[in-house]
């Protein structure tokens, strides 16, 4: 076995400092795959003067070797969508990490997950609410915590539904209760942000005009129907056609939810650097797959799925109202790659620490061009998108188009959506088959 350091300087001393083997402790190798070969060790979870010099250790191993080597994660929202997919995920890349999940089960279908995590993947699962600091303090050390619990929507606060009070206390306070948390333990802390975070007014400050062809080279391998960006002069700082970049502004409004996430931003790299322990940014982008508790205000690719196997009725809101606004979208298991290299980083590390998430413009889609190949995935589907009869009021949380991009993401940790949209579309699609009445068990 070949033992790494990596020290605070950010330099990566790279020493050969020892060749071992490992006695047979437990999990096999042989469960996991080429992937999964890089592992911080638990000895140094504890603050120490080993920690301070060499934060993390790390072993690499070949899939003959036998070991275990033990890192403890929190995974918060672990029932939603993206925590529950995170940890079937982890659990099949890396049997020896131990987990630890919280959920409130405050999201309408979450409590589904529930089997899945305790029983299923062996988690080690805790029933609270990351808004309450004594609940927090009931759990048990890990060295990294990945924050996957939020009121997610982009219409939270305003709908009637929550308040803004309830947002801000999900969202905001919870995230301070987790930054405590991994103030005491030296844990680090990955915060799942959100492209919400850019400002409104630089989202719909660019001009657009209306692409259609009648080849199937759109994303989805439908015809084009879709706006996208004209007139690079138009274009704000951080915009080109490749997508919204990391420099674009946050300057409110960009709603409740995505202002609950930039100040969670703002005070985790400030507890991050204030108490010494890693902090990385993800600002995803529309995330997409089996499972999702889909609506209209989040999840926009499976609730449109589920809708037309479903034969219900939809319709396209804003704009010519006609479907042609724009959104990429990525699976969320897609994530793991990325985390790992971050878990992994030294402390110090110099590597940006926020980064763009997103399907980027080859995975990106209008609702049109989702209709269409809803329509050939279920030919027999009752749903009909009535025409509007006169222009449609646009919200103030429409955007016409937007797609992240992922230039950051691929440069600083070589990190590409590996699931294609088509592909992700189908596994919703195979999913609503086998869920029937998915969208009325998830309301
Ligand atoms: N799904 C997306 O398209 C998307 C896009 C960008 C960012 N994100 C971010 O990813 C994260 C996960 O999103 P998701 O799609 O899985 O949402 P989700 O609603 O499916 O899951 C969130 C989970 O957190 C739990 N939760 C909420 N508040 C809690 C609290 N106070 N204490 C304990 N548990 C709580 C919920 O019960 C739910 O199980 C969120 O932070 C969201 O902002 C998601």
């Amino acid at each position: 076995m070949v033992y790494h350091f990596y020290t605070n300087s950010g330099v990566r001393a790279r020493r050969k400092l020892a060749i071992l083997r490992f006695s047979a402790r437990g999990t096999s190798a042989s469960h996991l795959s080429s992937r999964a070969s890089v592992f911080p060790i638990s000895a140094f979870r504890r603050p120490s003067r080993w920690a301070r010099i060499f934060p993390i250790a790390f072993f690499s191993f070949s899939k003959s070797q036998t070991f275990r080597i033990s890192l403890k994660l929190l995974l918060t929202g672990i029932c939603g969508f993206v925590g529950s997919t995170l940890a079937r995920e982890i659990r099949k890349q890396h049997p020896s990490w131990d987990l630890i999940g919280i959920d409130n089960f405050c999201r309408a279908g979450s409590e589904l997950n529930r089997t899945l995590i305790e029983k299923e993947l062996q988690i080690e699962f805790y029933r609270g609410d990351i808004r309450s600091q004594s609940d927090i303090d009931a759990l048990p050390a890990a060295d990294f915590v990945i924050d996957c619990a939020a009121n997610p929507t982009v219409l939270a606060g305003v709908d009637g539904k929550t308040s803004a009070r309830q947002l801000v206390e999900h969202n905001l306070l919870g995230t301070v209760n987790l930054l405590d948390y991994c103030a005491r333990h030296s844990a680090g802390f990955i915060l799942l942000s959100t492209s919400r975070v850019y400002s409104i007014a630089g989202l719909t400050s660019f001009e657009t005009v209306l692409k259609q062809s009648s080849d199937s080279d759109a994303p989805l391998g439908v015809p084009f129907d879709r706006y996208t960006p004209s007139n690079p002069e138009s274009y704000p700082q951080g915009f080109s056609d490749n997508g919204i970049e990391e420099t674009f502004s946050c300057e409110p409004p960009s709603s409740l939810y995505g202002t609950t996430k930039t100040a969670s931003e703002l005070l985790a790299l400030e507890y991050g650097s204030m108490n010494e322990f890693p902090v990385w940014i993800n600002r995803c982008s529309v995330m997409g797959g089996a499972g999702q508790f889909a609506h209209p205000a989040q999840g926009i690719f499976g609730f449109w799925i589920h809708s037309f196997r479903e034969s219900r009725p939809v319709k396209y809101i804003g704009f010519d109202g006609l479907g042609h606004q724009v959104r990429d979208g990525f699976h969320p298991r897609d994530l793991l790659p990325i985390l790992e290299k971050q878990i992994a980083e030294p402390a110090a590390s110099t590597k940006p620490r926020i980064t763009n998430l997103g399907g980027g413009l080859k995975n990106s889609a209008s609702l049109a061009e989702l209709t269409a190949w809803c329509k050939s995935r279920f030919p027999s589907s009752k749903t009909e998108i009535p025409a509007p009869e006169t222009k449609p009021e646009v919200r103030k949380f429409d955007l016409p188009w937007y797609v992240s991009d992922n230039s950051r993401a691929k440069k600083a940790w070589g990190w590409t959506p590996q699931t294609s949209l088509p592909e992700l579309c189908e596994e919703i699609a195979k999913f609503a088959e086998e869920n029937p009445d998915w969208l009325a068990m998830t309301k």
